[in-house]
C-alpha cells in the first residue's frame, strides 16, 4: 500500500512499533528547539539526566518569549540557557534575533527531517515538508540526549486543496476557515496533511502560517509536500541543497478528506476569544479598534509585514488605533529595513518592535481595558493578552492593516472600494533571506563551557514513585477548554519564575481560583476536576511541573489535549477519564478515592478504575495510557524513569 509523506518520513525514523493509528510509536528526532520560558527546566533536566552532549543532529536555543530584561531573573536565565547551549552543544539564539519558529524555518528546518520542540507551534515548518512536533520539555531533553520520542500514531487525514486564492484572501483565511469548520478539538490525533492543485499556489510562507495553527485545531502535526516553491524558498534561505522531493504516493490511503476551495474564501476573522470563533469579517465589520498587532510565529514573516508595509504607504494609521508591528525575525526586520519600508512604516505611524513573542503572552502592549485588540496572532485565549476580560480578534495581516488604517474592523475588499486606491498588496519574498547571522551562536562558537546559574535558578523537583492508594479532595472543578495559560499564566510578573518552581508554582491556577496554590499545599495533596480538552494551549509543562509540585496526584477529565496529557505522565500525576454524568455530579470540595491499588494497577495495565466519592458513590474512571507512559507514571514521572533506565544500562 502506498504511503502519505507523514507515514513515509515516520517509516524513516521509526524506531519502534508500527504505524497503525491510535498505537504509540517511537521515533528518531534529528532536530529539536527549545525556547526561553520551557528551555530552563529541558537543559537543568538534561543536567539532572547527566548527560554531557546534544546527541541530535542540530539542538537550537531560541530567547524569544521574554526578551525584555527588565528583571535580573530574566537576564539570567537568558544567561543560563547561552551556557547550557555553550556547554551541551546546541545553537543559541539571542533574546530579540526572533522568534523560534521563525528563525528555526529561515536557518534549520529541512523536508524530510523530524523536528521535535518544546513549543507548541513546533509544527510551523511542516510547511517545508518537515515532520514537527511540539511536546514538553522533558521529552526534549531526553530527545537531546538521543532517546526516542514516543507518540501516539495519529491519523493522516487529507486536506484537499482547490482552486487559488481570491484577492485579499489569504493563507490565515485558509487556517481560519479550517478552524471554523473542525473548531479547537478538531485536530486532536491527527496530522493534517495538505495535497491537490492549490498546493502550488501557495509560497512557503503561507503554507506555514497553515501548519503553524493546525495547533489550534489541536492537531499532532500539519504537513505540506515539497515542490518548486520548497525549493525556491530554500534556495532563498541559502539552504538548496537540503531540498527533497515528498510526495504522497498515488495509492496512499488517508483516514479522512476535507476539501476547501480556495477561491470560495474570503477575509475571516476569529472573533474573541476562542480560535475557532471565526465569521466573516464583513459580519463584524464597524467595530471600534483600539489596537492592532502584525506579528507572531503565524504572521511575523517578511512576506506577511511587507504587505502590510505597502498598504501604509503614503497613508496614516486612524488617529484613534494603535498599531504595533512585531516582527518574527530580526533577519525579516533588517532586510525590511535596508529596503526603506520600517521607515515607511514608521511614517504611517506604526510603532515598530523588537522581534519577539512578547505581546502575544501578554508581555508588552497589553491591550487598555474595554478595548477591542486586532492581532494576526494564532491565539485569543481569555486574558492571554495580560488583562483579564480582553477583546482579542484574530486576523491576516491584510485585515489588520485595514482595520488600523480605517480605526475600526473592515472588510479590506470594502475599504478598497472606498479609498480607490488601494491594491491587494499580493505576496513577495526577499530575493536572499541575508540578513545577518550575528545573533545566532553556532556551538563552535560557543562562550561558555559551563553552566551559569544566577540565583532564581532552582533544581528540578522529583517526585516519589506512584502510591497504592491515592485520595483527596476534588480541589478545584474547572470547565471544558482549561488551557495551559489558565494552569500556569505566560505573563511577565509569573514567568520569571520559570525557573524556580517553588515561587512558580504559587500562581498555579491563580486565575482560575486564587486561593487555589495555598488550599493545594494545606491538604496535602488531591485532585483536579475538568471538562473536555482539559491542558489545550501551549507545551508548558510547568502546567504539569506546578501541580505536581504542590502535591497534585491526579486530574479527572472528560478528555486532555494532547501535550498536556504527555505532560502529566512526565510529571507523575495520573490522568483519569471521566464520563459527562460523572463530571456534573462530582462537586469541588468533594472526597475523592480511588478505590483499587493504583500502583498495581498502573503496572499491570489495568485500563478501569473505580472512583468512591464522598463514601457515598461510585463511578468508573479510564486510564488509557501505553505500556512506556504506565512505567513512566510508576517511577514517579519521566525524570525518575529515565534515570532508572541509564541506571539499568
Ligand atoms: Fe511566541 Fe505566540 Fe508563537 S508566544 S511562539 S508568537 S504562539
Amino acid at each position: 500500500m502506498g504511503q502519505t509523506v507523514t507515514e513515509k518520513i515516520l517509516a524513516d525514523h521509526l524506531v519502534e512499533g508500527e504505524l497503525t493509528p491510535g498505537e504509540e510509536i517511537g521515533i528518531e528526532i534529528d532536530q529539536v528547539l527549545t525556547q526561553d520560558t520551557t528551555g530552563t527546566m529541558v537543559w537543568l533536566q538534561f543536567e539532572a539526566l547527566e548527560l554531557d552532549e546534544v546527541q541530535t543532529e542540530l539542538a537550537a536555543q531560541y530567547c524569544d518569549h521574554q526578551t525584555y530584561q527588565f528583571d535580573f531573573k530574566n537576564t539570567d536565565d537568558h544567561r543560563f540557557l547561552r551556557s547550557a547551549a555553550g556547554t551541551f552543544g546546541a545553537h543559541f539564539s539571542r533574546p530579540g534575533n526572533g522568534i523560534c519558529h521563525n528563525v528555526h524555518k529561515e536557518n534549520f528546518a529541512a523536508p524530510g527531517k523530524t523536528l521535535l520542540g518544546s513549543d507548541s507551534h513546533t509544527p510551523t515548518p511542516g510547511g517545508l515538508g518537515q515532520l514537527a512536533i511540539g511536546a514538553g520539555g522533558l521529552d526534549i531533553a531526553v530527545a537531546m540526549g538521543g532517546g526516542a520520542y514516543y507518540v501516539e500514531m495519529p491519523e493522516v487525514v487529507n486536506v484537499r486543496l482547490e482552486g487559488e486564492l481570491p484577492a485579499w484572501s489569504t493563507a490565515k483565511d485558509v487556517i481560519l476557515e479550517m478552524l471554523r469548520q473542525l473548531s479547537v478539538k478538531g485536530g486532536v490525533g491527527k496530522v493534517f496533511e495538505y495535497t491537490g492543485p492549490g498546493v502550488e499556489t501557495l509560497s512557503v510562507p503561507e503554507r506555514t502560517t497553515i501548519t503553524n495553527m493546525g495547533t489550534e485545531l489541536g492537531a499532532t502535526s500539519s504537513i505540506f509536500p515539497t515542490d518548486e516553491k520548497t525549493k525556491d524558498f530554500l534556495k532563498r534561505v541559502g539552504r538548496e541543497d537540503e531540498h527533497v522531493d515528498l510526495q504522497p504516493d498515488d495509492d496512499a490511503e488517508y483516514a479522512d478528506e476535507l476539501v476547501i476551495d480556495l477561491s470560495d474564501l474570503e477575509p475571516l476573522i476569529a472573533k474573541p476569544s476562542m480560535p475557532d470563533n471565526v465569521v466573516p469579517v464583513r459580519e463584524v465589520a464597524g467595530e471600534s479598534v483600539d489596537q492592532v498587532i502584525i506579528g507572531s510565529c503565524t504572521n511575523g514573516g517578511y512576506a506577511d509585514i511587507l504587505p502590510a508595509a505597502k498598504m501604509l504607504e503614503g497613508r496614516e494609521v486612524d488617529k484613534k488605533t494603535d498599531l504595533i508591528v512585531a516582527p518574527g525575525s530580526k533577519q525579516a526586520s533588517e532586510i525590511l529595513a535596508r529596503q526603506g519600508w520600517t521607515a515607511e512604516m514608521m511614517a504611517a505611524g506604526v510603532n515598530f518592535s523588537e522581534a519577539t513573542c512578547g505581546a502575544c503572552i501578554g508581555i508588552g502592549h497589553v491591550p487598555a481595558s474595554d478595548s477591542v485588540s486586532l492581532r494576526t496572532f494564532n491565539r485569543n485565549f481569555e486574558g492571554r493578552s495580560g488583562i483579564e476580560d480582553d477583546s482579542v480578534y484574530l486576523c491576516s495581516p491584510e485585515v489588520a492593516t485595514a482595520a488600523a488604517l480605517k480605526g475600526e474592523i473592515v472588510d479590506p475588499r470594502d475599504l478598497a472600494d472606498e479609498l480607490g486606491d488601494l491594491e491587494d498588496p499580493g505576496l513577495e519574498l526577499p530575493d536572499q533571506y541575508d540578513g545577518s547571522k550575528a545573533d545566532l551562536i553556532a556551538p563552535d562558537e560557543a562562550v561558555d563551557d559551563d553552566l551559569i546559574k544566577g540565583p532564581n535558578i532552582g533544581d528540578v523537583p522529583l517526585k516519589d514513585p506512584l502510591q497504592s492508594h491515592l485520595a483527596g479532595e476534588a480541589l478545584l472543578k474547572m470547565t471544558d477548554n482549561i488551557t495551559t495559560d489558565h494552569i500556569i499564566p505566560a505573563t511577565s510578573d509569573i514567568l520569571k519564575f520559570r525557573s524556580n518552581v517553588p515561587k512558580l508554582s504559587e500562581f498555579t491556577l491563580s486565575r482560575v481560583d486564587e486561593s487555589f496554590a495555598q488550599r493545594a499545599l494545606d491538604a496535602d495533596g488531591g485532585f483536579l476536576v475538568a471538562g473536555e480538552n482539559y491542558g489545550q494551549g501551549s507545551s508548558r509543562e510547568h502546567a504539569a511541573l506546578c501541580p505536581m509540585y504542590l502535591g497534585i496526584e491526579g486530574v479527572l477529565a472528560q478528555s486532555f489535549a494532547r501535550i498536556h496529557k504527555a505532560n502529566l505522565f512526565n510529571f507523575g500525576l495520573v490522568p483519569l477519564t471521566i464520563d459527562e454524568d460523572t463530571y456534573e455530579k462530582i462537586e469541588q470540595g468533594d472526597d475523592v478515592e480511588i478505590v483499587d491499588d493504583v500502583g498495581d494497577g498502573v503496572r499491570s495495565g489495568q485500563e478501569e478504575f473505580t472512583v468512591r466519592v464522598n463514601d457515598d458513590w461510585e463511578a468508573t474512571a479510564q486510564l488509557d495510557a501505553s505500556e512506556r507512559e504506565r512505567k513512566i507514571l510508576a517511577a514517579g514521572g519521566k525524570l525518575s524513569w529515565t534515570k532508572q533506565q541509564y541506571d539499568e544500562g
